[in-house]
Order: structure tokens, then C-alpha cells, then sequence
């Protein structure tokens, strides 16, 4: 047996925050429907966020309402605890919430402070094990912040073991603007996979300068086994300068079928899924495998 490796795809999130174009409701659900068909078991479908600081995610109680019942966690980002009762009261079962290794990303992304943020999270945490809903948390900008420069790992190391202790169901250590090497990655996800296991942790690599899937490879070589990727390499923080989309889903899951990985993913669905994304936002962002990997694959197919 090959050994598993999950796939949580943000595209309808993080890939969609950043884009020119809004969509519909429905345009989201058919790109969240188009990835669960490829066997894509965790989407993160949107967010509960001010429409005035991210205008494309407004909307997503009613993708919340439209999504299939199925056995996929759709997961949706909230950054405060209005954010929290607006999902609760969706339907969502698991909430993705943001903690801040720089000052100055929390700053720029929700105007409080690291701690502040760290706070809510803390309360929230605390009200969601009551409610039954799931929390992911995600440490943003790991490893350098577009404001503060390079992060010291061991404050990323201090509020991992805050949170794990607090009992998060899932820890991601994010690199918002895709300023990590393999080498940092390697050592920071080594230090956190000895002190506590792989089990809840995962990471979230942009592929800004092209280090995406070396910095996805770095991880797994220190034992992580959960990524955040996104369909067609779409993505960007509106609020991170300089930041490009997310490494592409596509270019994750060809690397890792092909080191032999089980990801559970049809990847001609998931090449399906990447051209419908680019189809509804109109743009041709990330993915570097698709031109090569469709040719090479209906050969195959024969
Ligand atoms: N969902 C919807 N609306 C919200 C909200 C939420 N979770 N939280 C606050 N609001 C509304 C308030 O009701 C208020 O509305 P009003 O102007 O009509 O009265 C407005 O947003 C401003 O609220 P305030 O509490 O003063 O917050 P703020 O202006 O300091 O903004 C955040 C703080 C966190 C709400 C805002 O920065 C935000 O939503 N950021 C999300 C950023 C993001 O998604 N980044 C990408 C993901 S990492
Ligand atoms: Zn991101």
C-alpha cells in the first residue's frame, strides 16, 4: 500500500480573493463540484469575511447551501468571531482560522494585532469543540513577512505548540508570499514533526518564485502528510504584497503520484477541474504541469 497523502484545495478561497473577476454562486459551486468529482477530500469553499475588506467572497453562505452531501470536509475561513456565528448558522462544520507570525501581516489582513488574533482564535477554539465544529488553524507568513522581513522560527514553533496544546484539529504552516526555501522548510516542519508527531500538522506553500512544489517536497521529506494547494495554481492574499497564487494542485498531485504517493485524486479529473477554474476567472494562472501532463496522458489512454 502507498502511503497517503492529503490534498486540501483553497481554490475557491485563497485562489478566488485575489481575482479581478467575482463570481457567481454558482460558478464557485460548479469549481467546488468539479474538484470533489476528482476525489479531492477536503475544499476549502470560501470565506465569512467583511465584504468590504474581500468583496469575492461575499456570498458563501449560499455556496455553504448549495454544496453536495458528501463525505468531503468543506471547510470555510473566518476571521473573527461574527465570522464564526455566520457559519455556524450556514452549516459549516469545519472553520479555518488564521494566526499571525508577523505583526505586521495581522495588521495589513484583519487590523488587530498578532496576539489579539490569537486570542479569538483561542475562544473561538473553545466554542467550536462545544458546537462539534472542526477548527483548522493556519500560521501565516512562516517564514518572511512583505512588511516585517524574514520570521524567526521559533515564534512559529511557540505558537504551533500553543495551538496544538489548545487541541486545533489541524495546524498549517503557511508561506503567504512564497518566500521559503527547501531548506528552511526542511528544518522548521523536522523541528515541529519531532516535537509533535505529523498528524495535525500541514503546509501552505504560494508559488511566487517558482519554489512551490521544492518547498512541498522538503516537507514531506520531514513527514508532513497534509497540504494546502490550489486548483490551476490560483491565489494571492490581496492584502500581501507581491504574493502569486498558491503551488498548483495539478503540479502537487503529479509530483507526489509520481514519487509514489496514494492522493486518492483522478488526475484527468483534476486536469478537468484546473481548465473549468480557468474557464470562470477568465485568467491562466499558475500550474506549470497541465501542458505537458494532457498529451502525455491521452497518449497514454491511447
Ligand atoms: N463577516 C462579515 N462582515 C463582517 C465580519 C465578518 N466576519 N466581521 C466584521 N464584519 C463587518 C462589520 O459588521 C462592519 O460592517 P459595517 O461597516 O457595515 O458596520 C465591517 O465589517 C467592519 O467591521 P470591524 O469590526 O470594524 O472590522 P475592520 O474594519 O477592522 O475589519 C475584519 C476587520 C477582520 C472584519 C476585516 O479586515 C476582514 O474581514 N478581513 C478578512 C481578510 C481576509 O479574508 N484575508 C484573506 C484571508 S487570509
Ligand atoms: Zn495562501
Amino acid at each position: 500500500m502507498s502511503e497517503r497523502i492529503v490534498i486540501n484545495d483553497v481554490g475557491p478561497r485563497d485562489g478566488l480573493q485575489n481575482q479581478p473577476k467575482i463570481l457567481s454562486v454558482e460558478e464557485r459551486l460548479a469549481m467546488i463540484r468539479s474538484l470533489a468529482a476528482a476525489g479531492v477530500k477536503h475544499i476549502e469553499v470560501g470565506s465569512f469575511v467583511s465584504p468590504k475588506a474581500v468583496p469575492a467572497m461575499s456570498g458563501t453562505d449560499q455556496v455553504v447551501a448549495g454544496l453536495p452531501d458528501d463525505d468531503v470536509t468543506y471547510s470555510a475561513l473566518i476571521p473573527n468571531m461574527k465570522g464564526y456565528e455566520l457559519a455556524r448558522a450556514a452549516g459549516v462544520k469545519t472553520v479555518a482560522m488564521v494566526i499571525y507570525g508577523s505583526e505586521g501581516m495581522a495588521q495589513a489582513n484583519v487590523n488587530m494585532g498578532m496576539l489579539r488574533t490569537e486570542e479569538i482564535t483561542a475562544d473561538i477554539l473553545a466554542l467550536a469543540k462545544q458546537d462539534g465544529i472542526s477548527v483548522l488553524a493556519t500560521i501565516t507568513t512562516c517564514f518572511a513577512c512583505p512588511f516585517d522581513g524574514p520570521t524567526d522560527p521559533a515564534v512559529v514553533e511557540d505558537i504551533a505548540a500553543r495551538f496544538l496544546a489548545q487541541g486545533v484539529d489541524e495546524l498549517i504552516i503557511a508561506d503567504t508570499i512564497g518566500a521559503a526555501d527547501p531548506q528552511q522548510v526542511r528544518s522548521l516542519t523536522a523541528s515541529l514533526v519531532s516535537s509533535h508527531g505529523s498528524d495535525r500538522l500541514g503546509c501552505h506553500f504560494h508559488d511566487t518564485r517558482a519554489m512551490g512544489v521544492a518547498n512541498v517536497f522538503a516537507a514531506v521529506e520531514s513527514g508532513i502528510r497534509r497540504f494546502d494547494s490550489s486548483i490551476a495554481g490560483l491565489g494571492g492574499c490581496p492584502f500581501a504584497p507581491g504574493a502569486t497564487g498558491n503551488v498548483a494542485s495539478e503540479d502537487v498531485v503529479m509530483m507526489l503520484q509520481q514519487m509514489g504517493f496514494d492522493t486518492g485524486i483522478d488526475i484527468n479529473r483534476l486536469l478537468a477541474a484546473s481548465d473549468l477554474a480557468e474557464e470562470v476567472t477568465g485568467s491562466a494562472p499558475g500550474g506549470r504541469s497541465k501542458p505537458w501532463l494532457k498529451p502525455w496522458l491521452a497518449k497514454q489512454a491511447g
